[in-house]
């Protein structure tokens, strides 16, 4: 997969005096069914996430609070996208390179996965990923 395969996806809101409200569906919203959930919180200051790419898992990030910036690598081109907005996600294919920087205080981030957590799926050594590329 290339960075033309990433797509920042504007999912519905529901705007309400009581308050906003925004879902997604597998398969509908973002193109691939949910089979696992996890987010990342309490990240310190100038911490960073992620520093892999998996073989076969595609992932979809939501900012439900705060900001934090993504940076994709498809092994020729690198792409960073701040999310800062909780109907926003970015829809990360497979064979794609990711960290995550810059978090804000308390914010939490989102991720669904199209299967569950399988460690022999990781990519995380990058001379590793750019020759598979
Ligand atoms: P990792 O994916 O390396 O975190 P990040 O990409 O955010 O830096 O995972 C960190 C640890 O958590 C690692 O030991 C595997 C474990 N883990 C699970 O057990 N289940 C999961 O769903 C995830 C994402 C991680």
């Amino acid at each position: 997969m290339t960075l033309e395969h990433v797509k920042l996806i504007q999912l519905p809101k529901i705007l309400d005096e009581r308050g906003n409200l925004s879902f997604f569906e597998s398969n509908n919203q973002i193109p691939f069914p949910i089979r696992r959930t996890y987010w990342i919180y309490d990240v310190p200051g100038g911490e960073a996430r992620g520093g892999h790419a998996y073989h076969s898992l595609q992932e979809f990030i939501v900012a439900l609070s705060g900001s934090f910036d993504v940076i994709l690598n498809d092994g020729k081109e690198e792409k960073r996208f701040t999310l800062n907005r909780s109907y926003f996600g970015l829809y990360v294919p497979k064979m794609i390179w990711r960290h995550m920087e810059s978090f804000s205080t308390n914010s939490l981030a989102l991720i669904v996965a199209d299967q569950p957590y399988n460690e022999t799926d990781y990519i995380r050594d990058f001379e590793q990923f750019k020759q598979l590329h």
